[in-house]
């Protein structure tokens, strides 16, 4: 039995998205046609066949691989590769699998196009960070096109897990810390990947990762274990996977880690009881790479056979690279621990996708295309666009920034600042650094001839070092203005690449430091790929600009932006601790019985650090200021069904055009289980002209207000709710109000 507190009635709300199959993406052939081909393919597939669909293997690589691949694919025996592209490679193996295997049963090639092709766009949190998802599907749509161009038909993006701890390398890869600002761009990377029928030409297969709760790997470590109740699981690492099934994502991907004791790629409640089950989902499920086989070091399988009986049977439909449901699967069918029923549906899963995705009707792609889609000039220049969009300001005194083009003489210091490799960022699909733009080349492109730009590296990212300093002071001495690149390679964010401090590597802090000393004004650009202890930069120099790993056009875009015909509006959608000891640090938690104070040593907080986040979520400035005045609700109660319009008037009070990125935040002041104390409910990203003034509107749904009380049922509680707007979670001058859901 519950109890639930008297003064309270429990109004348990049918929120309909949960209940309605997924709108998933109107396809070129209709469904009762896909589903009797499927029947007459599985009446006539051997289970040797059956197991062949179920297996993906790494093409990429590894050229002594192929041979056995072709045969496998001559036998019907490979339903997949992954890393295998580029359009002639591709219509090579897919010619075997249509014109020489006996059921003509075209491959699906998949491949990791995070963000970008060949075209690389800015790394998925820098995307975030425009807080636009129009961005990230524009951003998607490019990727897919390229992609499909070489005859990739499938990506394994977007990742959408929530990452609260910055010491996880991955956290570049994703959203960021916050599930409804995670969903939205779930939505939006998902319509631009696959569109509304994701056999067109220039569109892919999508593939929502890892599923779930990897991104909160215990420490910051990558593969760690995750345990987390399911309160948490559904209203902080669910919703975006649910956002992109209810957008019609054709493919998720079972995580690494293990979670609450049954890892997540063979566990039953989140492979076939919430995702099937709950959420209807009718495409299928590749396992990440040998994470089946992984389930033998997790302790949960003692053998290989029992490490595919465990995952098939949880919901696992494709092994990625591990070979134990092939190697297997026919055994565990006649010791009866496998039914012909659970084959058939994983076998007619994958068959679905691959009638979706139109490979039957074309199997092959157009070898001249793919030349002419790549790394057009048109892709190129939204790429520039994108990426400026990308970028967020974190300091500006005294209006260092922007940067006059009169300028006579510039110091371009650091370890980033001519760097095709690292800006690019890790996992680059088939990027070239010859490709990126670096930030001198940016700035040469820039300015006059006239002007003076005095380049030193300075030191590298990561050593000892200090060679360079001489030389980069000397640089300073002798012009107006230093910028400074600095950050972390691309290699030390990504997969496996997990690190225990998130403070500048090598001696780069130490090289701002000397340039600080020669009094001159210092910019200094960031190029990372999660949130860094930047204490004493965010202290001692005047402007600080966050750019990620911003992709080809780098360099191009951050000039855009220094030099003012980018006024930057990109907000933080992680928070910027002072230390890691912090981590995991977020803005919608808890609040404790002693939340901190200042004033009292026995509340919630450290002895050496604030409590505070350097940065906090939400945050990013403008060339110019905004004010945000005149809260306006449509009522002060409201029923838990009900709807409630909250609106603000947004007022450029700057001298440039720019933009504001106006957040909509709730807190359930008190409730049968406890709440955040804000959570993001509404964003809008809008430009303003100097003087206009906007009013922006947001609705308050039953979607919005209500939580999974303690016998997990989806409700909204009567009672007060503080309703807060503001620039950032953390906005000193954000609005406020109350509204009283009523019984
Ligand atoms: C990663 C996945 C990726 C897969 C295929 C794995 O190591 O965790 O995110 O899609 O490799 O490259």
């Amino acid at each position: 039995m519950i109890s639930i507190r008297s003064s309270r009635i429990l109004l348990i709300l049918l929120v309909a998205c949960s209940f309605i199959a997924p709108a998933s993406s109107s396809h070129s052939q209709p469904r009762q046609d896909i589903e009797r081909r499927i029947n007459a393919l599985l009446a006539r597939m051997t289970l040797e066949e059956k197991f062949g669909q179920l297996q993906q293997l790494d093409g990429g690589g590894n050229e002594n691989s192929r041979p056995e691949h072709r045969d496998l694919v001559r036998k019907g025996l490979l339903g997949s590769t992954l890393n295998v592209r580029g359009a002639q490679r591709t219509n090579e193996l897919q010619r075997i699998a249509v014109e020489e295997s006996r059921l003509k049963i075209p491959l699906v090639f998949g491949f990791d196009v995070i963000h970008g092709y060949r075209t690389i766009l800015p790394v998925p949190l820098a995307e975030t960070s425009s807080w636009d998802p129009a961005a990230a599907e524009k951003s998607a749509a490019i990727a897919a096109a390229e992609a499909r161009s070489a005859g990739v038909h499938w990506t394994f993006a977007p990742m959408v897990d929530i990452a609260r701890d910055a010491r996880w390398g991955r956290i570049v890869e994703g959203s960021g810390e916050d599930p409804y600002l995670g969903a939205a761009m779930a939505r939006a990377r998902v319509r631009g990947f696959q569109g509304h029928d994701y056999s067109a030409s220039d569109k892919v297969l999508a593939c929502a990762k890892h599923w779930v709760a990897y991104g909160a790997a215990e420490a910051g470590r990558d593969y760690n274990m995750t345990d987390m109740s399911e309160r948490t699981l559904r209203e902080i690492y669910f919703p975006p996977f649910k956002a992109a099934v209810n957008e019609g994502v054709g493919t998720l991907m079972s995580a690494f880690n293990n979670l609450n004791g049954v890892p997540a790629s063979a566990n039953p409640f989140t492979l076939t009881q919430v995702l099937r089950g709950e959420w209807k989902f009718d495409g299928f499920v590749v396992s990440d790479y040998t994470a089946v086989q992984e389930l033998i070091n997790h302790g949960l399988a003692a053998n290989e056979k029992e490490a595919a009986q465990l995952a098939l049977n949880a919901g696992v439909d494709m092994e990625m690279v591990s070979r134990n449901f092939n190697k297997f699967g026919p055994d565990l069918l006649r010791s009866g621990q496998l039914s012909q029923a659970t084959i058939d549906e994983a076998v007619r899963r994958i068959l679905r996708i691959k009638f979706r995705l139109g490979l039957f009707e074309h199997p092959y792609v157009d070898e001249a295309r793919e030349r002419s889609v790549i790394l057009s000039p048109a892709n190129v220049a939204a790429a520039r666009e994108l990426a400026a969009r990308s970028m967020v300001l974190l300091k500006n005194e005294h209006e260092t920034l922007p940067l006059s083009k009169d300028v006579r003489s510039i110091a371009l210091i650091g370890p980033l600042a001519d760097n095709q490799q690292d800006l690019i960022g890790p996992w680059s699909g088939d990027g070239h650094a010859n490709d990126a733009v670096t930030l001198l080349a940016g700035i040469k492109a820039r300015l006059p001839s006239s002007t003076k730009i005095n380049y030193a590296k300075g030191c590298d990212i990561d050593s000892s070092s200090t060679d360079g300093f001489d030389e980069a002071v000397r640089a300073a001495q002798d012009s107006e203005v230093i910028i400074i690149a600095v950050g972390e390679s691309a290699a030390m964010s990504g997969e496996a690449s997990s690190r225990s401090s998130l403070d500048l590597p090598g001696r780069q802090l130490d090289l701002i430091k000397a340039l600080h000393a020669t009094g001159k004004p210092i910019v200094v650009v960031l190029m990372n790929g999660r949130p860094l202890t930047i204490n004493w930069i965010a202290e001692n120099t005047p402007a600080i600009l966050e750019t990620w790993f911003a992709g080809t056009q780098a360099g191009n875009a951050i000039a855009d932006v220094l030099f003012g015909d980018v006024n930057p509006g990109g907000k933080l959608p992680v928070t910027f601790p002072r230390s890691a000891g912090q981590e995991p640090l977020y803005y919608n938690h808890m609040n404790t019985g002693r939340p901190p104070d200042a004033n009292s040593k026995w509340t919630s907080k450290y002895l050496d650090v604030p409590w505070t986040p350097l940065f906090p979520f939400g945050y990013g400035l403008s060339y110019t200021q905004f004010r945000l005045s005149n809260l306006q609700m449509s009522a002060t109660r409201v029923r838990p069904d009900g709807r409630l319009t909250v609106s603000v008037e947004v007022e450029n009070t700057g001298k440039r055009v720019g933009d504001e990125v106006v957040q909509l935040y709730i807190r359930d002041v008190a409730a049968s289980v406890t709440r955040p104390i804000k959570e993001l409910k509404g964003f809008q990203r809008i430009t303003l002209r100097p003087g206009e003034k906007r009013r922006v509107e947001f609705a308050l749904t039953a979607e919005n207000l209500g939580f999974y009380n303690r016998a997990m049922h989806f409700v909204v509680e009567p009672g007060e709710f503080k309703v807060m707007v503001g620039i950032s979670s953390a906005d000193e001058h954000e609005l406020a109000a109350s509204v009283e859901v009523q019984k």
